[in-house]
């Protein structure tokens, strides 16, 4: 979604309604936050379980996958959004009242309704604004950005949280070594402030490019669920087939995103990427002439998170002190729909 309100021009007045006009905004990432379970589980346990049939060696060597989170029994999508967007909020110095609005992209919600947004918002004990999921498998967070920057934008709201929460590993056939070695659980989250154009100094969304192509639904799905008349409910994966899509649709994004901000390659500080598998990012980056020293990589200790992968690599990064105020940080995701898409915001 470029910006397309007539306000981004800056004007502050018409002459020909004479009514001042509001500020143009720009949505600000004042925090990030993330969240892992307590519980770490390695290639090698894998490795050593009966009939799975695979191997720290094998895993690492198609993705870079050395570990991953995964949740405790009883322990929800819910929780751990909410404490990824309580750190959000505690590293933007902001109070639960500025939130105005709570978006949660999320495959694995609590339940259909209420939504996974809606109960963060009732944890936090925030009673105003609205709060909805949306789904977009692991392209969520990039998805949700795009909404929330153009809620921003319009002057909807003036402090969202996005939040990227999963529990893949309860959407998982642990049968399938195909599959169930490639995924963990975790929370990331942003807190968004709507900050007036001018004094921004150049921060915050800059633009966010999704895509979509329903034709390739069947090559990542899950297969079942909520209003499903069949099917056993897990993820199901044409491997090959979303690694030949993955590095030529992203490469596309990343140079739209760029291309529609008059910046090149060279002006990137951070490529913050899905993190599917390190052979991908490692494309990626190559694409870009960006060492894996400028790209934020955390697939080989929480393997694919989903919609959480790019707010929890954003939050390590941001924290342990890379990505500083004023980096230009792009991001892209791929994921089942099959969604795509980038954004790009400066620190
Ligand atoms: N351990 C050991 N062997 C495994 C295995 C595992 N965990 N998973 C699959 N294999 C085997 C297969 O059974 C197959 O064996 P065969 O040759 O005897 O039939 C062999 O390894 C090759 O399988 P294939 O699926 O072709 O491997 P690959 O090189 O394509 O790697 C992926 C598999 C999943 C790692 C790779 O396709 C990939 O990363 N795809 C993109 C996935 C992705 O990013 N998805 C998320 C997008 S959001």
């Amino acid at each position: 979604m470029r910006a397309t309100d007539p306000r981004a021009s800056g004007a502050t007045s018409s002459p020909l309604l004479g009514a001042a006009r509001p500020p143009a905004l720009r949505a600000v990432i004042a925090g990030t936050g993330g969240y892992l379970p307590e519980r770490s589980l390695t290639n090698d346990e894998l490795a050593a379980w009966k009939g799975l049939e695979t191997s720290d060696a094998w895993i690492v060597e198609r993705t870079g996958i050395r570990r991953r989170h995964i949740a405790a029994e009883g322990e929800t999508a819910s929780d751990m959004a909410a404490k990824a967007a309580l750190a959000a909020l505690a590293q933007a110095g902001a109070e639960v009242g500025e939130v105005d609005a709570v978006i949660v992209a999320t495959a694995t919600p609590d339940s259909a309704f209420p939504s996974t947004a809606a109960r963060v918002q009732g944890r936090l004990g925030i009673g105003k604004g609205f709060a909805f999921d949306l789904a977009a498998a692991c392209t969520g967070f990039v998805y949700a950005l795009g909404v929330a920057d153009a809620l921003i934008r319009s002057g909807q709201a003036r402090g969202a949280l996005v939040i990227g929460t999963e529990i893949y590993s309860r959407i998982l056939d642990w049968t399938d070594r195909g599959t169930c070695v490639l995924f963990g659980d975790g929370a990331g989250a942003v807190f968004l402030r709507a900050v007036p154009e001018a004094e921004a100094g150049g921060r915050g969304l800059l633009s966010t490019h999704l895509h979509a192509d329903g034709r390739f639904g069947d090559i990542l799905n899950v297969d079942g669920g909520a209003g499903s008349t069949g099917g056993t409910g897990v993820v199901r994966m044409a491997g090959r087939e979303v690694f030949r899509h993955a590095v030529a649709k992203l490469s596309s994004a990343v140079d739209e995103a760029l291309a529609a901000n008059g910046l090149g390659h060279d002006d990137v500080a951070w490529l913050v990427p899905h993190q599917a598998n390190i052979r991908i990012i490692e494309a990626m980056g190559k694409k870009l002439g960006l060492g894996l020293d400028r790209v934020v990589v955390t697939v080989d200790r929480h393997a694919n998170t989903s919609a959480a992968s790019i707010p929890l690599a954003l939050a390590e990064a941001a924290r342990d002190g890379r990505i500083k105020p004023g980096d230009l940080v792009l991001m892209e995701a791929i994921g089942g729909g099959l969604t795509w898409g980038a954004a790009l915001a400066r620190f």
